[in-house]
């Protein structure tokens, strides 16, 4: 008889049918939310599930799971899930490194540059029929060429942001829990400054670490105010990083000339008075989105849940097997800002 597991959104045909080979798949192809309740409902007797960022994995679920071996999430950010509980529940976790650092980080420059050069306010501007021709003033925007870009976080998409920054002739600087290798550094003409000094100097300021409970609002009011006024800062990471509330107010004040924001704090909600503020660029946390990135990710999280259940030996594990239990890799996952 072949293990049972559950896909709980939608997913890709080939995906479906890859893992069909192999177990006794209930999909959510209908794609519905399933809060916590239908949830553990649909995973009472299942061994494995391939979950998404919108699904909350934790004790709670897991003591009610009680046939579950693995958790496969299409994502490589794994805040949804409780790492240290399912080690404790003897339960593999599984994520996606790698096949979405580029994705993730052409998007990071989509957001700068749309937020530096005004795009999507002067798009809507011309739709709403407002434009009446050329004037010298319309839409001075912040030139991103030769401007200087700090990276909090520099592990594989901070890096690859920095790599793309060659073509603008900007000044990289970045601060990460730990210094580059000096090859990676030379390659993205990075240069390694303090959390103080990258927030001082930088025009742009583009967040890729993964949420955790150290990196929690780790931009918060006094980081904020610690920014060169009439700088942007750009999140295309975790939502929570950020301090939204504050993030408003240093917008409202002219602190910070703009923002392109890719995630929130509490999603799907967001803090209203982004909603209508013009400097601000809005998108729904898709920063992995092209059609073959979204396929890598989901195929790479069936390949996860394959091996998981086979083999017991994952690709992707994020905790560790040991005498039969598995154990955390590390209690803080913001300690590795290469995971993002
Ligand atoms: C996307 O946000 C991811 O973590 O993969």
């Amino acid at each position: 008889m072949k293990p049972k597991i559950l896909v709980t959104r939608e997913t890709f045909d080939d995906v479906l049918d890859y893992l069909t080979g192999h177990f006794e798949v209930s999909s959510n192809q209908s794609d519905t939310p399933m809060d916590s309740h239908i949830l553990v409902k649909n995973l009472a007797d299942k061994s494995g599930v391939m979950t998404t960022m919108m699904d909350r994995v934790d004790a709670a679920l897991l003591s009610n799971c009680p046939a579950l071996k693995a958790v496969c999430n299409i994502a490589v950010g794994f805040n949804n899930i409780d790492i240290e509980a399912c080690s404790r529940a003897g339960v593999m976790a599984t994520n996606t490194p790698g096949v979405l650092d580029d994705s993730t980080a052409d998007f990071t420059w989509a957001l700068i540059l749309a937020t530096a050069r005004r795009v999507v306010e002067s798009d809507s501007h011309l739709r709403s029929g407002q434009w009446k021709g050329w004037y010298l003033k319309q839409f001075l925007g912040i030139d991103v060429h030769h401007a200087t870009l700090g990276i909090l976080g520099f592990g594989r998409i901070g890096s690859k942001v920095a790599r793309r920054a060659l073509g603008f002739d900007m000044t990289v600087l970045y601060h990460n829990t730990r210094q580059a290798d000096p090859d990676l550094e030379r390659a993205c003409n990075a240069t390694f400054v303090s959390k103080e000094e990258l927030l001082e100097r930088s025009d742009i300021l583009t967040l890729h670490l993964p949420y955790s409970p150290s990196t929690h609002h780790i931009i918060g009011s006094s980081e904020l105010a610690g920014m060169k006024t009439g700088s942007i800062l750009i999140n295309a990471a975790r939502g929570g990083v950020v301090d939204d509330t504050a993030l408003v107010e240093a917008l409202t004040s002219g602190r910070l000339a703009g923002a392109g924001l890719d995630v929130f704090e509490n999603e799907p909600a967001l803090n209203p008075a982004l909603i209508s503020m013009k400097n601000v660029v809005l998108t729904p946390h898709i920063a992995s989105s092209s059609a073959a990135t979204r396929h890598a990710m989901a195929m790479l999280a069936a390949r996860n849940l394959v091996a998981a259940l086979t083999t017991g030996k994952p690709p992707n594990l994020i905790n560790k097997a040991e005498g039969g239990r598995r154990k955390a890799e590390g209690k803080d996952q913001g300690r590795d800002q290469r995971c993002n």
